[in-house]
């Protein structure tokens, strides 16, 4: 996805707001994962979030989604946000997320997933990783229940 920040978009220094970049990080992600589930989706959980670099209004935003594994009713999304100076080019990374999705019907149940083609060993790896934090995450969400 890409935009060019606008200056409704930015705070008094001229630079994105932060929930502007999240509220797109959550579509970027959400589209990835409809288009391998084709199903309804409910966000369960962002990651925690940087923000490496301001996006200076006139600036473009350029967000990469990409799904990293499937679980049985759950995805994770990574996203990666970057800037990019529309006169120079020059691009750098400024946030990376990872979300999860839960695929849903109309009635709120939950739906399983297709798999995911997992081919290369990069590939395996990136699910092997999301394997681990799906874990952290689940632990931490006992955690906050109490
Ligand atoms: C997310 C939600 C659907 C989970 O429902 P639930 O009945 O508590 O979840 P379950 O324990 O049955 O787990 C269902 C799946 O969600 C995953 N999940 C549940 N909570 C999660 C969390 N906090 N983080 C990551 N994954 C989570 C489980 O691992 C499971 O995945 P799996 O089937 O692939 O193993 C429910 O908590 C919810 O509706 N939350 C609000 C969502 C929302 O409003 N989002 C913002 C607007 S879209």
């Amino acid at each position: 996805m890409v935009q060019v920040v606008l200056p409704n978009d930015a705070n008094p220094l001229g630079f994105i707001l932060g929930g502007t970049v999240m509220h797109l990080i959550d579509i970027a992600g959400a589209i990835a994962c409809h288009r391998h589930t084709r199903t309804l989706l409910v966000t369960a959980a962002v990651d925690d979030l940087q923000f490496l670099h301001p996006i200076k209004v006139g600036d473009l935003i350029i967000l990469k989604a990409r799904v990293t594994c499937v679980f049985t009713t759950s995805l994770e999304v990574r996203v990666d946000v970057y800037s990019e100076e529309t006169l120079t080019g020059r691009r750098r990374l400024t946030s990376r997320a990872f979300l999860t999705f839960v695929a849903i019907d109309r009635s709120g149940g939950h739906v399983q997933i297709p798999p995911l083609l997992v081919e290369t060993d990069e590939e395996r790896k990136v699910c092997e990783e999301a394997a681990a934090r799906r874990s952290a995450r689940l632990k931490k969400k006992l955690e906050t229940l109490g």
